[in-house]
Formats: structure tokens, sequence, C-alpha cells
């Protein structure tokens, strides 16, 4: 049995903080596959690739010259991208939607396949994603997809912007979800859906430690932890 879980579903569902808390209960790794579609996306606005030149982006993710280092005080790792820290760089609105773009993209998803797969060792992995059960670990034996209602989603990041200073509208992040929600799930390729063996879970009213333990549950009764 592979020792990986996949965690899939829409922005702000709450896949990335409940994959970070497993990944350091478990001391199993983390794979952050949208910080890859958005390190493409950040390295085609610097380099002034237009979103729609498939080719130069699938030149890009393939050759993406990225590290995950680890924060001297914390156990997260950090990209460090062409040289530089753009672990905030990275995590802008402006760079979610492109991401979104260019993960549409067939030869650009095709490009970024192997490096998410080299992410499984023996140590265990825990994938955050949107095709992650559904494509890039369809053996997994445990497929979460993670999902709660676009009004929520917008609540949640309005609060996480408001907290780091940021004055933004709700109906405006509220709008961009929709319409990220929109492209992630209608796209040709790998489009945001959960697998066909995956357990659902609506965090919509749920606290992120309880669906930390119902994942915890599904772990143990395939005999994982
Ligand atoms: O999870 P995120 O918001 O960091 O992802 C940014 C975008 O990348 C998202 O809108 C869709 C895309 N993405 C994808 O297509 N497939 C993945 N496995 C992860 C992210």
């Amino acid at each position: 049995m592979q020792k990986v879980i996949t965690i899939d579903g829409p922005s702000g569902s709450g896949k990335g903080t409940v994959a970070k808390i497993l990944s350091q209960k478990l001391g199993w790794s983390l794979l952050d596959s949208g910080a890859l579609y958005r390190l493409v996306a950040f390295g085609a606005i610097k380099h002034g690739i237009a979103l729609d030149d498939c080719d130069a982006l699938a030149k890009l993710a393939l050759n993406l010259d990225v590290k995950f280092e680890l924060q001297a005080d914390s156990e997260l790792l950090i990209p460090v991208f062409e040289g530089e820290n753009v672990a905030s760089l990275i995590r802008t609105e402006e760079c979610g939607s492109a991401a979104s773009k260019v993960a549409a993209l067939t030869p650009v998803r095709d490009a970024l396949l192997d490096r998410q797969r080299a992410f499984l060792t023996e140590d265990g992995l825990i994938a955050d994603g949107r095709d992650m059960g559904t494509v890039v670990f369809p053996d997994a034996p445990v497929k979460i997809y993670l999902n709660a209602s676009a009004e929520e989603r917008a609540e949640r990041r309005y609060n996480q912007l408001k907290n780091s200073g940021e004055t933004v509208s709700i109906a405006a992040i509220l709008n961009e979800i929709r319409t990220r929600d929109e492209r992630d799930m209608n796209r040709e390729v790998a489009p945001l859906k959960p697998a066909d063996d995956a357990i659902e879970i609506d965090s919509t009213s749920l606290t992120i430690d309880q669906v930390v333990d119902q994942i915890s549950d599904a772990l143990s009764n395939v005999g994982l932890i």
C-alpha cells in the first residue's frame, strides 16, 4: 500500500491548513501542488511570458528552478525560486488567478507530473491540490475531497487578509472564488472533482480539528496509522 493521502478541494476549503497539521502530526512530507502552479504563473509574469503561450509555459514548468528549503525557526518549507524567497509573493490573489489559468493547459500539467510524484518517499506523503486523487496519485489508499460553501470560503479568506492588514471587499473575494471554481471545475484536463473513491468532507461548519480527526479516523480504518 502506498503511504500517501490525497486532499483535493477548491480554494479556501481548508485543505492547506489541514494538510500542514497532518504532515506535522504524522511526520510525513507535504506536497503543496498549488504552489507549483503558482510558481509557473509567477515565473511567467516575471519573464514576460503570456499566460496562453503553451510552449513557453510548458518549458518553464519542466525546468522550474525551485528549491523548497526548511525555514530556520519552523518546520515549514519555503519556495526559493531562481534564488529568491517567493513564499509570500506567490500567495497574492493575482498569482492565484494566473495559476488557475496556466493550470488549465495540458502541457503545463504534464510537465509537472513527475516532479509531483517525486515527492512520494517511504516516509509518507500528504498531497494537497485539485487532482491529487484523480490523476497524480490514483492508487492512494485514502483520498479526501474537502469542500465548503463559497460564502464560507470567502469569509475565511476575508478574515485572513484583514488580519494581515489588507483591505478588501468580501463581495470581490466571493466573485474571485466563484470565477476560480468555475475555471478549475470545468477545464478539460484534470478538472477539480472528487475521485470515485474519495471521502467527501464538507468543512463549512466544522473546525479544523474536527476535519483532522475525521481524516485521522479514515487513516486508521485502512491501517495506515
Ligand atoms: O491551491 P492553490 O490556490 O494554491 O492553487 C492555485 C491554482 O492552481 C488553482 O486555482 C488551480 C491550480 N491547481 C491545479 O490546477 N491543480 C492542482 N493540483 C493544484 C492547483
